[in-house]
């Protein structure tokens, strides 16, 4: 892929504008949601949705999830049944992705689903992605703005950092709130499952859904071809549960109890500011530990509800054994 210049774009008017002029001429476009930033292209323009691939090296079996304005929107590219309407009234907008059919006459193109019937759907509430999204009318395809299989950014920084050169433009909106993506749930008739834990906790879902969401058993077909199990991952080696320093390495704590920790996810146990600043530290701690001689990072145990889940969910992905 040649090299361009990627423009950073401010969240005035006038930058907003010219995303949207971007994204209508088939261009990339990296925009802050809630979650984490979005590499997104128009969903129904077949060689954009196909350069999303090549600037994130991503494999083409990887479905993208599409972003939209609202549910009105959403309904002209998916059909809801009555548990995907209900979720969507209760947490959109919000960090929460539904798997759902693809409705006739989308026009999405199909690498969108990686060829899959069916179609993720998002309506994130971070303001300048609804102003973007508004103004587009229609649907962006967006995975997370970095190089496949590596931290998800959450600020402009880190995207500049991975796709610079080879993607159009990035919205600068400063940090994401949430900073872990979005939950994706697939609403069936009789149970809804869960598909990836993120920034939506299961305590709510279950709680509009009044009944546990269903989990993937071991050699059912797997409903979701993203979930790898190596993925978000450093440069350094991850060890998890640790209590204490290495006596080489960086401590990344979560807690009261991790004094002389390098980072502290959140020194209070704060789950929602731990998701925050996971992949922020992460990155942090990865490179000052690539100039070591055994770049190592051990993290202190976090508590398994909640935003944890899904803190834990992206910590061992990134620790699973490479290759
Ligand atoms: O918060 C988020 O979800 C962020 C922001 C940018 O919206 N996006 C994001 O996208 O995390 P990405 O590409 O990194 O992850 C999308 C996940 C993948 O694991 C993929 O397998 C799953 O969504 N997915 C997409 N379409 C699917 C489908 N039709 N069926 C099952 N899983 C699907
Ligand atoms: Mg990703």
């Amino acid at each position: 892929m040649g090299q361009m210049e990627t423009r950073i774009l401010s969240t005035d008017p006038v930058g907003l504008t010219k995303a949207v002029g971007i994204w209508r001429g088939g261009g990339l476009v990296a925009f802050p949601t809630e979650t984490v930033y979005g590499l997104g292209a128009d969903a129904r323009n077949g060689l954009a949705v196909a350069s999303i691939f090549a600037a994130k090296g991503r494999p083409e079996f990887n479905p993208l999830i599409i972003h939209v304005a609202d549910l009105v929107t959403a309904q002209k590219f998916a059909i809801f049944n009555e548990t995907a309407l209900a979720l969507a009234e209760a947490f959109w907008p919000g960090p929460l992705s539904l798997v759902l059919p693809i409705a006739k006459d989308s026009g999405l193109s199909s690498l969108v689903s990686a060829g899959l019937d069916t179609v993720a759907v998002r309506v994130p509430a971070h303001p300048v992605a609804q102003s973007l999204l508004q103004a587009f009318g229609g649907a962006i395809a967006a995975p997370s703005a970095n190089i496949s299989g590596q931290i998800s950014p959450t600020t402009a920084a880190h995207v500049v950092h991975g796709l610079n050169g080879v993607i159009d433009a990035i919205v600068d909106g400063g940090d994401c709130q949430v900073g872990l993506e979005s939950t994706i749930v697939m609403p069936m008739s009789d149970q809804a499952y869960l598909l990836r834990p993120g920034g939506l906790p299961v305590e709510a879902l279950q709680a509009a859904l009044g009944q546990p969401l269903a989990q993937q058993q071991d050699g059912d077909k797997p409903l979701s071809p993203g979930q790898l199990a190596f993925h978000y991952a450093p440069m350094s080696e991850l060890r998890l549960n640790q209590r204490a320093a290495p006596e080489q390495g960086l401590w990344l704590g979560f807690g009261r109890d991790c004094k002389g920790a390098d980072l502290n996810l959140s020194a209070s146990g704060d789950l929602t500011e731990a998701a925050t600043n996971l992949f922020a530290y992460l990155r942090k701690l990865d490179s000052i530990s690539g100039t070591m001689p055994n770049p190592l990072i051990v993290v202190a145990p976090v508590p398994d509800h909640g935003l944890g889940r899904a803190i834990n969910d992206r910590l061992q992905r990134a620790a699973a054994p490479r290759n």
